[in-house]
């Protein structure tokens, strides 16, 4: 067991910290921070530079080791800082180029040196940029189709929220709030909002799987159905937004490496109902049929008609391209705002954090846990519990990106937005935070601190070597409310002679072994 806590906030491994408002990014005693990459730093021998808007970590050892290997890291939008104030919000031509350029993902090589300083190898040779200007291959069921313009490739991807790392060591990107980009960009909206997949160790493998449905994708949860069969969960972050599993048609088999990821072409994609426990099928003919009632009313969220919807959902590239819809229509539960979903490695329970939804007075949030019938992946139907709840007493607020680790904590990382921190209900909380929550134990379900970030951040991405020795974390949006670039809110991470404040990449050590 790594990582000990125990039930009096007084642990032997960390000591709690108490909510901060500084612009710092806080700790416990004795651990420690190093900026491994910050944004508009050179990541490679080409001058390729690291993007905007961390998000999403995972780290691949190189050669088996903890100490060196190639770190994914998404990058979810640009700000003032990365590409200077929108006027008007028009953006310039340059601008539209550099919030393509700022947006999508960077490979790069990191090692801790023998100082234990952990540093980006700008001369490795796997390091790249992923951006908007990218080509990707479409696999599944829109590929090619009327719903997608008959595209086979398109141009890019951006709005790279959260992701998952796969069975067979591909990451998994997830296109959230693309809409903004696509439209200053001119480029086909139907292109945009699916699950990427990448090969850190292979620059030229790249692809969207559209059978994993297009929505506001926040990141993927992988594991194995009973029976062999991958099953993905994907939350969709959006207010009054569903979440969904999608399950593969055939088997994973592990000698079959990276060819496996063709079973994220064919498969059912199910969504959630909470009302009756059940998984339903998003496809088709579930949509059909529910539009072949001439009962039929289009529950809220979807517009149109029944003839209209008739018209809109002919085909299951209809389905995955417009899914949102298509899973209301079949009965599919809106929720309040689905972010990062994480499979327990311990009794394979669901853990989803609805972050916040205003609009029904969920203010703080909760993380919801799901019992899949005879503890499969692939069941039909579930049980589920609110786990844990945001609010004063609990500590947290808005509850977003997830990691477990060894000992069967869930880390949990929040997300405030920052026009609300520090003010009203949101007061007590301060700055954004990243909290250890066991999911076992006494301690169950109780949220300790482990970190404040600087002001008006949230941090997200949070990822462990597999030796649990290291925990690779973002600092998204330090400063996000800026209006004057010489009188930034934040100038975190406050290097010398710089007055921006940039998102960043950072590594975390001093994790103690838990005898
Ligand atoms: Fe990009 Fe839902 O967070
Ligand atoms: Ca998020
Ligand atoms: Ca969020
Ligand atoms: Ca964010």
């Amino acid at each position: 067991h790594l990582f000990g806590y125990n039930t009096n906030r007084v642990s032997g491994f960390f000591e709690p910290i108490e909510p901060s408002d500084s612009d710092q990014l806080l700790l416990p005693r004795n651990y420690k921070y190093d900026v491994v990459a910050a944004f508009d730093d050179v990541i490679n021998k080409k001058g390729e530079r690291f993007g905007a808007g961390s998000d999403y970590n995972a780290y691949f050892p190189i050669d088996g080791s903890n100490t060196r290997g190639l770190l994914v890291n998404n990058h979810e939008y640009t700000d003032i800082f990365s590409i200077g104030p929108v006027v008007d919000g028009k953006m310039t031509a340059k601008q539209i180029e550099q919030n393509l350029y700022y947006q999508g993902m960077s490979v790069i090589e990191v090692y801790r040196d023998e100082n234990g300083v952990w540093k980006m190898d700008t001369n490795s040779k796997y390091a790249r940029r992923i951006n908007g200007f990218t080509r990707f291959e479409l696999t599944g069921p829109a590929a090619g189709s009327d719903a997608v313009g008959k595209a086979k490739t398109v141009q890019g991807t951006f709005a790279n929220c959260s992701g998952g790392v796969t069975l067979w060591g591909t990451v998994l990107s997830c296109e959230e709030n693309f809409e903004e980009t696509a439209e200053v960009s001119g480029l086909n909206p139907t292109h945009y909002g699916w699950v990427v997949e990448i090969d850190p160790f292979d620059g030229k493998y790249l692809k969207k799987h559209t059978a994993l449905g297009r929505f506001h994708h926040e990141n993927t949860a992988m594991g194995l159905a009973k029976d062999g069969r991958v099953v993905v969960y994907m939350g969709d972050d959006k207010k009054d937004a569903c979440v969904y599993k999608f399950v593969s048609k055939g088997k994973y088999n592990a000698a079959k490496g990276r060819a496996n990821a063709a079973l994220l072409e064919d498969g059912t994609l199910y969504v959630a109902s909470l009302k009756s426990g059940a998984w339903l099928p998003v496809t088709i003919d579930a949509v059909k049929k529910a539009l072949a009632d001439s009962k039929f009313k289009a529950p809220s969220g979807v517009s149109g008609s029944r003839e209209e919807l008739l018209a809109k959902f002919r085909t299951q590239a209809d389905v995955v391209t417009h899914c949102h819809e298509a899973a209301l229509i079949v009965g599919g539960t809106p929720t309040d705002r689905p972010e990062d979903i994480e499979i327990s490695p311990f009794d394979n329970t669901v853990f989803i954090c609805h972050t916040n939804n205003d609009s029904h007075g969920n203010i703080h949030g909760h993380i919801t846990r799901i019992f899949e019938n005879g503890d499969n992946l692939a069941a039909e139907s579930f049980d589920f519990e609110i786990f844990a709840a945001g609010g004063r007493q609990s500590g947290f607020s808005s509850p977003d990106n997830l990691a477990f680790d060894s000992n069967g904590s869930l880390w949990v990382v929040t997300d405030i937005s920052s026009g609300s921190l520090n003010k009203g209900v949101y007061k007590s909380f301060k700055n954004n935070g990243l909290f250890v929550i066991p999911t076992a134990g006494p301690a169950k379900g109780e949220a300790l601190q482990f970190a404040s970030g600087p002001r008006e951040c949230e941090m997200t991405g949070p990822f462990f070597t597999p030796d649990e020795q290291t925990l690779f974390l973002s600092i998204q949006h330090p400063g996000e409310n800026t209006t004057d670039l010489n009188n930034p809110t934040s100038r975190w991470p406050h290097r010398k002679g710089d007055t921006k404040a940039r998102s960043a990449v950072v590594a975390i050590s001093g994790f103690k072994r838990n005898g």
